[in-house]
């Protein structure tokens, strides 16, 4: 569960009664279950051709030389940081508002994390604190794309390779969508996706990353597969593990991926009723998503601006009405084992008032004009 949520929070495609509105609806399809049923019947059930099918479609989408699909978002971070050699004694710069996910990618190979806060305006690292954060013990850089929201890739880029650190995208939840040099997790060394239940195109668990150099590229599929060559090696070359994904779930992935653009087309249909629909609520504040630049709304996030406890009033309001929401997930610095040092305010405002709104690529627009009459219902009741 990484649609960060916490408490009052309904599960995602929890069985609900028909009038409740779920916060998040998935789109799968029988187009889905005929592909599975295909490849089954032909025996595809692990890695294999399936899956270098949806790794040439993704590559293709996404104009970039290779892709390694892999079990989940997370692991396709680790798969990521274990490639580039990150290890105990390193220290990988993670901002502070993200799935810890890309946190734990660095702790679990032993690495120290560092942190550094977001933006003001939107839930982003702020680039200009990075160089401070960069020590000689610096393995990765890892800028995260929250919500489809690009992280300035031009000036980071600038900042790595004046340091010569590598970049490590996290764009779990920014697929398909574009920053000003095109689309996101396409332009640092490794990318690195999730196709879990809440994205865009999901397989239920799945991932993938996107390299561009070829010996990379190799050290990942030795990676992947406990540091052998090819299946005929024998030797072990390198540390690794089990990483590789399987043609039942690239059977779902082929067809999803192939959908994307119409489900970019609907959450975005999403995020921008709610932006009509929400302008004259001055208790909240949508977390903006550049629409005009590229950027896709996989969820619509807002912030309520006077904090958590008025947040958990509005999420019980709306629970009482039947409509599902989530709260954000805590600031990193918030767990103790992290050992973080610092302020962060500007993470700290989202973590106190952040909320997703029901949304998804099948959520019915219907939906989403009763969020906003309850919202506004709300507005009304509160100012009583
Ligand atoms: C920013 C971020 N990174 C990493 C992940 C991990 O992806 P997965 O759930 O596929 O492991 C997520 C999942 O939501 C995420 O939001």
């Amino acid at each position: 569960m990484n649609a960060h949520a916490r408490a009052v929070a309904v599960p995602a495609n929890a069985a609900m009664p028909d009038q409740d509105i779920r916060w998040w609806r998935i789109s799968m399809g029988e187009a889905e279950v005929q592909r599975v049923m295909l490849e089954m019947r032909a025996e595809h059930i692990s890695g294999g051709p399936v899956t270098r099918e949806l790794e040439t479609l993704i590559a293709t989408t996404l104009g970039v030389p290779h892709v390694v699909a892999t079990t989940s978002g997370s692991m396709a971070l680790t798969l990521a940081l274990m490639t580039l050699g990150v290890g105990p004694g390193d220290e990988v710069i993670v901002p502070n508002r993200t799935f810890m996910a890309t946190a734990h990618a660095a702790l679990m190979l032993g690495a120290k994390v560092k942190l550094v806060d977001v933006c003001a305006d939107i839930p982003a690292l702020d680039v200009s604190q990075v160089e401070a954060a960069i020590t000689p013990r610096t393995k990765a850089i890892l800028p995260v794309h929250l919500n489809g929201r690009a992280v300035d890739m031009i000036a980071l880029n600038e900042i790595a390779q004046r340091h010569g650190v590598p970049l490590v995208e996290d764009t779990a939840q920014a697929f398909l969508s574009k920053g000003s040099g095109g689309y996101l997790g396409t332009q640092s060394t490794i990318g690195c996706f999730s196709l879990g239940m809440t994205k865009l195109c999901s397989t239920g668990q799945g991932g993938f990353c996107v390299v561009h150099d070829d010996d990379l590229l190799k050290r990942m599929r030795r990676v992947q597969v406990h540091g052998v060559n090819d299946t005929l090696s024998d030797a072990y070359e390198m540390l690794g593990s089990n990483f590789k994904f399987n043609d039942v779930l690239a059977a779902i992935g082929v067809v999803q991926v192939a959908r994307g653009p119409e489900k970019v087309a609907h959450v975005t249909e999403v995020y921008e009723t709610y932006v009509n629909g929400l302008a004259d609520l001055d208790f909240l504040e949508i977390i903006p998503v550049r629409i005009a630049s590229g950027e896709v709304p996989l969820w619509t996030e807002v912030c309520v601006r006077s904090g958590r406890a008025e947040r958990t009033r509005l999420m019980r309001f709306l629970l009482d009405r039947g409509i599902g929401t989530r709260q954000f997930l805590p600031d990193l610095d918030l767990s103790p084992y992290l050992g973080a040092t610092g302020e962060f305010p500007n993470s700290r405002r989202f973590d106190a008032g952040g909320l997703f709104l029901p949304g998804g690529p099948a959520q019915p627009i219907a939906n989403i004009h009763r969020t906003i009459e309850a919202l506004h219902e709300y507005a009304r009741h509160r100012s009583v």
